[in-house]
């Protein structure tokens, strides 16, 4: 990590143009009174935007705006690499040393600056252009990384930043981002979590009541499913039956003459639930409110979420839906409701 002072040669003086003072003044008003020193960031950056980079007159200005001592300023701007505070090339490289990047080769980085650019810190005339390490630049999920003015680029190898140097340096355009196939900060070669509909839910379960407005969020995932969910931690020391207690209930090759139920008017039966049901050969309200508890077993074992036969009723439930009345859960999807 580089030594952070103040250059050795500074102009005589810093005036914020007429345009950056009306911003900087806005920028100031933001802050209650008495809290002015809040703004020191915004006005320290829009100075070295305007002299490209942040000379020490510049920290002046800025702390007898704020009514800071300029020593607090100082600390400000020697602190946060993002403020130059020496004379940087028009590119400028910003390469991340920091842990994450040191370990997938930032040190290859710089080694391809050096070769490319030159020495760090000294700006290559012909290319206008200079380089320095930072830590670090905050996309550690895209190690190694490098800050290219306004651009991050990520994912690198020394060979292909000295590809991008050389872009830079014709004037072609460079794209942002990673570098080596990743779209933004997924695993490499692929997921790794999550993989099934299940992992999913479990995750989103826990996670979904610090979620304010779920059903609007997701409604046609969530809001039948969050029932189902809660009821699920609870499932768990429910007795099952052995494997060769499980007994086939009576299933249909094909729905009956007439049509099949609407299977979803049962409390946990989803689309998605319903088009397993139908593969199984469950298609009427009849065939359900006849199940035994080892068919139960059966039809729950080719289930996604073990145990929502029991939990959620669903004999109880066809019982009345197979004699023509109605259950809460019925009532409701057929307003709309559920
Ligand atoms: S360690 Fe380089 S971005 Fe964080």
């Amino acid at each position: 990590m580089s030594v952070r002072r103040l250059h050795t040669e500074q102009p005589d003086s810093f005036a914020f143009t007429a345009e950056n003072l009306t911003w900087a003044e806005g920028q100031i008003r933001k802050y209650p009174q008495g809290r002015k020193s809040s703004a020191v960031i915004p006005l320290l950056w829009r100075a070295q935007e305007q002299h490209g980079w942040l000379t020490e007159p510049a920290i002046r200005t800025v702390a007898e705006m704020l009514d800071m001592a300029p020593i607090r300023v100082l600390e400000v701007a020697t602190f946060y690499t993002m403020y130059n505070l020496k004379p940087v090339g028009k590119h400028y490289v910003q390469v991340c040393g920091n842990i994450s990047c040191m370990l997938r080769g930032s040190d290859e980085l710089m080694q391809a600056c050096e070769r490319e650019i030159g020495p760090r810190d000294t700006i290559n005339e012909d290319l206008d252009m200079s380089w320095t390490e930072v830590e670090c630049a905050g996309a550690c999920t895209n190690a190694p990384v490098v800050a290219i003015g306004d651009d991050y680029i990520e994912d690198l190898t020394g060979e292909k930043l000295a590809e991008i140097i050389g872009k830079i340096a014709r004037g072609e355009a460079v794209k942002p981002g990673p570098q080596n196939g990743r779209h933004s900060s997924e695993p490499e070669g692929g997921a790794t979590s999550l993989l099934n509909e299940e992992a999913i839910f479990e995750a989103w379960k826990a996670f979904s009541p610090k979620m304010p407005n779920e059903k609007a969020a997701e409604p046609e995932l969530l809001a039948d499913k969050h029932e189902e969910l809660e009821l699920i931690a609870d499932a768990h020391d429910e007795p099952e039956l052995l494997e060769d207690d499980h007994v086939e209930p009576v299933l249909l090759a094909e729905a009956p003459e007439g049509g099949a139920d609407n299977l979803k008017l049962i409390k946990g039966v989803g689309p998605k639930l319903e088009g397993i049901l139908h593969e199984l050969g469950v298609y009427t309200f009849a065939q359900v409110a006849e199940w035994t508890p080892e068919n139960v077993a059966w039809v729950d074992g080719r289930l996604k979420f073990k145990g929502r036969i029991a939990r959620d009723g669903w004999i109880d439930q066809c019982k009345l839906l197979a004699s023509g009345q109605e259950t809460e859960f019925s009532k409701r999807t057929k307003k709309g409701d559920a």
